[in-house]
């Protein structure tokens, strides 16, 4: 891989699909976030500067807006897969990620086979791993926008039940009100994912900088202060 990468107008422009906390979400009306603070190191090596665009999370399977050079990689807390890999190239891995069952106290769920034995609803965002994974366990979730909208539709009792990234969960389980009345499945659902940023097939400059920075990060000790700043202890 060599070359200097080229950006778009003068900019990284990074495709997310907001709001997903804490990898990226509006703080005081900037996005800020772990993928956030980790593409602002690639921006700095190539002495430009970040720009973050909120598309459909459709569009980081097809990689359309990479492919239309809107965009020139995709940051969205997302897990690196054979189908994806099809239509973008992945970096290298930049964090481990699980999913959870989080469900209603009152509906006394703690387990994808009590959703099943109560026929409880299930929830799970539109096209991501969570809802892959509840559908090869045979259920049909109720498909959900955003991260935000899943976790709303269990506040509001569309559903009883979502799977979802767990350091989604974590954070959201910190607030007392959140966890008075929601909790987590007692089994992990151990998928073993891992999250890449992406970019148009064949930009291997743009991949080889992105990586570059991710090994930096991790060797000098800037990943794990922004790890704990983000994701927590
Ligand atoms: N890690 C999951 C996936 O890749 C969920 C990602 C959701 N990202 C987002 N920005 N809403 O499918």
């Amino acid at each position: 891989a060599g070359g200097v990468p080229v950006v778009h107008q003068g900019k990284l422009t990074t495709c997310t699909h907001l709001p997903y906390p804490p990898f990226q979400f509006e703080q005081n009306g900037k996005v800020v976030g772990f993928d956030v603070a980790l593409i602002d190191l690639v921006a700095q090596n190539l002495k430009v500067e970040q720009k973050i665009l909120d598309t459909p999370f459709e569009n980081f399977k097809t990689g359309a807006f990479l492919n239309s050079g809107q965009c020139d990689l995709a940051a969205a807390g997302m897990t690196i897969t054979d189908e994806r890999k099809k239509n973008v190239d992945f970096s290298i891995p930049y964090f481990d990620a699980t999913q959870a069952l989080l469900a209603t106290k009152k509906s006394g769920i703690t387990s994808l086979d009590d959703v099943k034995a109560k026929s409880a609803r299930l929830g799970a965002q539109a096209g991501t791993t969570g809802e892959s994974y509840a559908k090869s366990q045979g259920f049909n979730p109720v498909a959900f926008e955003s991260s935000d909208a899943v976790l709303n539709g269990l506040r509001t009792g569309q559903v009883d039940a979502v799977v979802i990234d767990y350091p989604v969960v974590q954070g959201w389980l910190k607030d007392k009100a959140n966890s008075d009345q929601f909790v987590l499945g007692t089994k992990a659902i151990e998928t073993g994912e891992k999250y890449g940023f992406s970019v148009k097939k064949g930009n291997s400059a743009l991949l080889a900088a992105i990586d570059k920075a991710i090994t930096t990060a991790k060797a000098d000790g800037t990943y794990n202060k922004l790890y704990e700043q983000w994701i927590g202890p």
